[in-house]
């Protein structure tokens, strides 16, 4: 089965455009989006030092642009992917009722290494270890699904 996965931040410029490229090239044939659940950046590109981390690794982040995430994801995704609590609990006040898609954290794909969610590496400034952290949960997660 194709498993249509969203991945979401706040801004959709550092963490989920990152975990949608990085699982893009894991997992080429699966369909992924990412959006933030703020509007600030929307039409953005990645955040530039993102796409610099990103770049070092292989990973093309240039062509992704921001948007918001929209009560429509719910049905538009089979699985949706927040980077922490505060993502999932602003995307869980938009759940329409009857809607059962699962909402859960990316961490959880990374069991071992210790985290319960993806540091913002806009505040962190630590791109290469939020890169590291997301490569592991995106292995993870093409295992999972
Ligand atoms: P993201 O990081 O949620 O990983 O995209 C952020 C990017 C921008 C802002 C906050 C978080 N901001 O406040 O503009």
């Amino acid at each position: 089965m194709s498993v249509r996965i969203l991945f979401v931040c706040l801004g959709n410029i550092c963490r989920s455009p990152a975990a949608e490229g990085v699982f893009r090239r894991l997992a080429p044939e699966m369909m992924c989006d990412s959006a933030g659940t703020a509007g600030w950046h929307v039409g953005n590109p990645p955040y530039a030092p993102m796409q610099q981390a990103a770049r070092k690794r292989g990973v093309d982040l240039s062509a992704l642009r921001a948007r918001q995430f929209s009560v429509a994801d719910f049905d538009a995704f089979d699985l949706i992917i927040a980077m922490d609590d505060s993502n999932r609990a602003d995307i869980e006040a938009e759940r329409p009722d009857g809607n059962s898609t699962p909402v859960v954290l990316f961490t959880d794909f990374a069991p071992h290494s210790g985290m319960d969610h993806v540091p913002d590496p806009y505040y962190t400034r630590d791109f290469g270890g939020c890169l590291d952290l997301i490569q592991t949960a995106a292995e993870g997660l093409k295992g999972a699904v």
